[in-house]
């Protein structure tokens, strides 16, 4: 089997090279320094390339070179981000994009990537037991370095101009205030949906938190179904002309169930009912159209 080993010349690659070569696979690796002496002086026993995995057209051209069936990426910088975190975070997270890619054109067929036990953080975080791979993370690593850094999950969020994303939900309302007809595919299909101002206010308070108590959180939203949602729109607007190709859709959600609790219980978030909202976007939509709007 033909395999492409990225980061060869480290630590870990040259050995691993090895093992995969004793055991008949055809390697090549690619390394930004592929003359790196082995640590016993023994030659790898494989061609290695010069690539810079950070560079999409290296990583590209030898995915092509090599036709490997698969991949493994082991350049990463590995404790080097403190003096330097831009661009550890661009060999790590752009140079593992870029093998993702590169590997995707390539037609590999399986990628494997080293992550870290640093991922977990310190022990203490989970007290004296085994920590497994479904616990959360507690990285303090890279920029995480005397800086607090939060991050926040918005679930589908909704609105007049939304165009990028999910955008069924939003059609729904627009089209329908515009008088204009809307088929989509499965009236059952849930989306979770938050407001777009409620989006910002949830960016607002975080932002402005001086020490918010997590590093993440779930925006939440309100669950509703394609078809409940234009139930909402014809609550409205009688004439609504919505219509789906299929009842089902449910199985076929993305994750709509969301625990939103730390980010209600911390900041005091509350959303409007959807009703609310909905009627909202429809007046937006039609005030900016010049026709009436409509009441409650
Ligand atoms: N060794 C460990 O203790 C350990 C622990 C946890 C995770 N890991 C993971 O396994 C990976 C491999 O470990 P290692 O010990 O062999 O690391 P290493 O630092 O010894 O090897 C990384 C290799 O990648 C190459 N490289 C760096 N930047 C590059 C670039 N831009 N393009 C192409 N090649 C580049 C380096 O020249 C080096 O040969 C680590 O980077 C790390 O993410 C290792």
């Amino acid at each position: 089997m033909s395999i492409l080993v990225l980061g060869a010349t480290g630590f870990i690659g040259p050995r691993l090279i090895k093992k995969l070569v004793a055991r008949g696979e055809t390697v090549v690796g690619m390394d930004l320094n592929p003359a790196a002496p082995t640590f016993d002086g023994s030659p790898i026993g494989a061609p290695v390339l010069r690539g810079d995995v950070t560079q999409f057209e290296d990583v590209m051209r030898t995915v092509l070179e090599v036709k490997p069936e698969r991949l493994i990426n082991l350049a990463y910088g590995l404790g080097a981000g403190e003096g330097n975190p831009h661009q550890v975070m661009r060999l790590d997270v752009l140079g593992m994009d870029n093998c993702f890619e590169a590997a995707r054109l390539g037609g590999v067929r399986r990628i494997v990537y080293a992550s870290s036990v640093a991922v977990s953080g310190q022990q203490s975080s989970f007290g004296d037991r085994l920590v497994n791979e479904d616990d959360p993370t507690h990285g303090t690593s890279q920029y995480a370095y005397g800086m607090s850094i939060t991050g926040v999950r918005p679930a589908n969020v909704t609105g007049p101009d939304k165009v990028r994303g999910s955008t069924d939900h939003v059609q729904i309302m627009t089209e329908g205030a515009r008088g204009r007809p809307v088929h989509l595919p499965k009236k059952g299909l849930m989306r979770l949906l938050i407001h777009v101002e409620d989006m910002a206010e949830v960016f607002a308070r975080i932002l402005l938190a001086d020490a918010p108590r997590h590093e993440l959180y779930n925006s939440g939203g309100i669950p509703v179904s394609l078809g409940e949602l234009a139930d909402i729109v014809r609550g409205f607007l009688p004439k609504a002309e919505i219509t789906f190709a299929e009842e089902g859709g449910r199985e076929d959600s993305g994750n709509y169930l969301v625990d939103w609790s730390r980010l209600s219980k911390e900041f005091g978030i509350e959303y409007p009912g959807l009703h609310t909202r909905v009627l909202e976007v429809i007046n937006d939509v039609r005030r900016v159209e010049g026709l009436p709007l409509v009441g409650a």
